[in-house]
């Protein structure tokens, strides 16, 4: 059977797993680093490529002693080398090449959107190409139709702030931890989502791409206006973007032929965004799919799981291959007017 180890460092999780061709993971581990980046309310580039460098080798032993396999039982190491904190990324993706040299195996350079899109089908072995899948993530909110391995074609994406990135403004102006979301969804359920009026970007737009930059700004002036109970901004805020989320992938849904509705990335953690996007695929007659909570958030395991895939149909990389800050998976796809760094 296929064995894949999977390295991932492309913000501020550094972690190790070893997964293997018919979906068992064998061993995993993440160790991130909330604490070092929460004095800075956001992921401080240099802080957590130097916490990889610290903590990557330990979790690669651990991982191999865990599973009870050596360097010379892997098929192929797979590392995130992109997108990315380029230094984070480097880190990762030389420490994925230092044991594929050591050890004569292939290297894998996995882009890291791609271990998102993939990792729905670790779970269930059932879900076959295409699928129309909302990647909504701290750096990427975008909808794309997944045709199969290294074939996307983007249907949307943001304007300005992704999704998550949105879940993290909003929780430091409440003045809640990093990362956001899980803070926000929290405190949200304690709230009413119809106390405070906000704006729900780009709904009813004719393309369906995303915008948050406003929500942003509109939390910002509920929170000074010291008019609202801070539950209260958290659960509007969350059904604000809930509703932003429903409308514009119901709209790429009739643009689609695909049978299964996917969402991803750390964003999909969120209970009241996947019931939400649940009752959406019912409506529309899709079937609906999205990986487990700890599968969302950043790991190596669907890192592990899209170089098995890739492994299976003899995509491996040289040695050479390039980190890389930017890498989007539909290289075709235009930039958006208004679009920042994020497309
Ligand atoms: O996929 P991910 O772990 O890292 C990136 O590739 O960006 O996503 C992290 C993002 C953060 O912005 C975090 O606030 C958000 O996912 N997130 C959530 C939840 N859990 C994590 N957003 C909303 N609700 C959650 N429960
Ligand atoms: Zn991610």
């Amino acid at each position: 059977m296929i064995l894949i180890l999977g390295l991932e460092s492309s913000c501020d999780d550094s972690a190790a797993a070893l997964v293997t061709g018919d979906r068992q993971v064998l061993a995993e581990a993440v160790v991130g680093q909330n604490s070092a980046h929460q004095p800075y309310g956001g992921v401080v580039p240099e802080i957590a490529a130097r916490a990889h460098v610290e903590v990557l080798p330990g979790l690669i032993r651990q991982v191999l002693d865990e599973a009870g396999v050596a360097i010379a039982d892997l098929d192929a190491v797979a590392a995130t080398a992109g997108p990315g904190l380029i230094g984070g990324v480097m880190v990762g993706l030389l420490a994925g090449k230092g044991v594929a040299l050591a050890g004569g195996k292939p290297l894998i350079a996995v882009n890291h959107l791609e271990g998102h899109a993939l990792s729905p089908r670790l779970i269930d072995g059932g879900l076959g190409f295409p699928y129309l899948l909302l990647l909504a993530s701290g750096g990427h909110c975008q909808l794309l139709e997944v045709r199969g391995i290294g074939r996307y074609r983007r249907l949307a994406t943001t304007i300005d702030d992704a999704a998550g990135e949105a879940f993290d403004k909003a929780a430091k102006l409440l003045g809640l931890p990093y990362p956001g979301g899980p803070a926000i969804e929290a405190m949200a359920a304690e709230g009413c989502s119809s106390a405070v009026p906000l704006p729900r970007p780009l709904v009813g737009s004719g393309e369906p791409h995303f915008s948050f930059a406003g929500l942003k700004s509109a939390v910002q002036r509920a929170v000074a206006s010291g008019a609202y109970r801070p539950a209260d901004i958290a659960a509007s805020f969350q059904q604000a973007v809930v509703d932003c989320l429903i409308d514009r992938t119901r709209l790429a849904l009739e643009r689609s032929a695909a049978p299964t509705l996917v969402v991803a990335g750390g964003v999909a953690a969120n209970g009241a965004i996947r019931r939400a996007l649940q009752r959406l695929a019912e409506q529309e007659g899709r079937r609906f799919a999205v990986p487990p909570g700890w599968l969302c958030t950043d790991n190596a395991v669907m890192i592990a799981w899209a170089g098995a895939e890739r492994l299976a149909l003899g995509l491996t990389d040289p040695l050479e291959a390039p980190a890389r800050a930017r890498w989007p998976l539909d290289a075709a796809a235009e930039t958006v007017r208004g679009a920042g760094v994020k497309a």
